[in-house]
């Protein structure tokens, strides 16, 4: 099996408060896994951890075998690491359109110069669309993003990220604010989206145990920053004392 992304106890301080600690796991290529636990049990900080965003207190992350400790996200986008983030990182008075382009521009590693000739660049501006379509926002190219409903600009960030053809994609709650008919659909178009761009791991954190059951091979289950579970879906469900402590607190948002 090929490792892609990988923790050696890894853990977080936030000053004195240690949000998580002595994480090790690792993701191979051809793995979906879920990331769950309660409100503030240190989920978004392991991706944080993972994408370089943060730098760890103890422990270190690998990326194909590089230490990315405080990595640039732009130069690890382009080794093949993205993300979509919990709370929406877009650029509010930028189109749909103008917002995927500049992913794929990233890709492409021209840089933010290049963007006054996107208009002019109709590989990208094709490309844009194409992605587009695969997340359903092929009416909206010409709305400013900040326009959009918020499932819509979920859908986007998530769509940006995987303009960016990653080998593999952290999404941190890319159904939130998305109506429980829909969260299903969304799902489905984001395995389809991750299969048709050859992304080879995806990471998932999210609350909704129904998805998690339907779309991972493995989870990994934290609670008050340390690591409880990581086990296959069957025995996941099965170890009751573990689905009592991630499912057992109410979500306060
Ligand atoms: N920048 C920060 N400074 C101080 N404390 C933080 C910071 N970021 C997170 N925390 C704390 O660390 C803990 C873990 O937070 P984290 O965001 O990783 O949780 P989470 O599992 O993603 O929660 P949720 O399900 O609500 O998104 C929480 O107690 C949170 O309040
Ligand atoms: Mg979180």
């Amino acid at each position: 099996m090929t490792i892609l992304l990988q923790t050696n106890s890894v853990g977080k301080a936030y000053g004195a408060y240690r949000a998580l600690s002595d994480v090790s796991i690792a993701v191979n290529a051809g793995e979906k896994i879920s990331i769950v636990g309660p409100n503030g049990a240190g989920k978004t900080t392991l991706v944080n951890l993972l994408t370089g965003l943060l730098v760890p207190t103890e422990g270190e992350v690998f990326f194909k075998n590089e230490n990315i400790a405080g990595r640039d996200p732009v130069a690890l986008a382009e080794r093949g690491l993205a993300r979509a983030f919990q709370l929406v990182h877009i650029f509010p008075k930028l189109t749909v359109e103008e917002t995927i382009a500049a992913a794929i521009v990233t890709r492409q590693k021209k840089r933010w110069r290049m963007f006054s000739s996107l208009h002019g660049d109709t590989s990208v501006t094709k490309r844009a669309r194409e992605v587009a379509e695969i997340f359903g926002l092929e009416n909206r190219l010409d709305t400013v993003s900040q326009l959009l409903s918020q499932g819509e600009k979920k859908l986007l960030d998530v769509a940006s990220a995987f303009a960016l053809e990653p080998e593999v994609i952290l999404l941190d709650e890319p159904t939130s604010g998305i109506s429980t008919n829909d969260k299903h659909r969304v799902m489905k178009t984001l395995i389809a989206a991750a299969e048709r761009a050859g992304v080879k791991a995806m990471i998932l954190v999210e609350h909704d145990m129904d998805l998690v059951a339907t779309y991972s091979d493995r989870i990994i289950a934290i609670a008050e920053g340390k690591m409880l579970a990581d086990l296959p879906p069957k025995q996941f469900f099965s170890t009751e004392s573990v689905i009592e402590i991630v499912v057992g607190k109410k979500r306060s948002h």
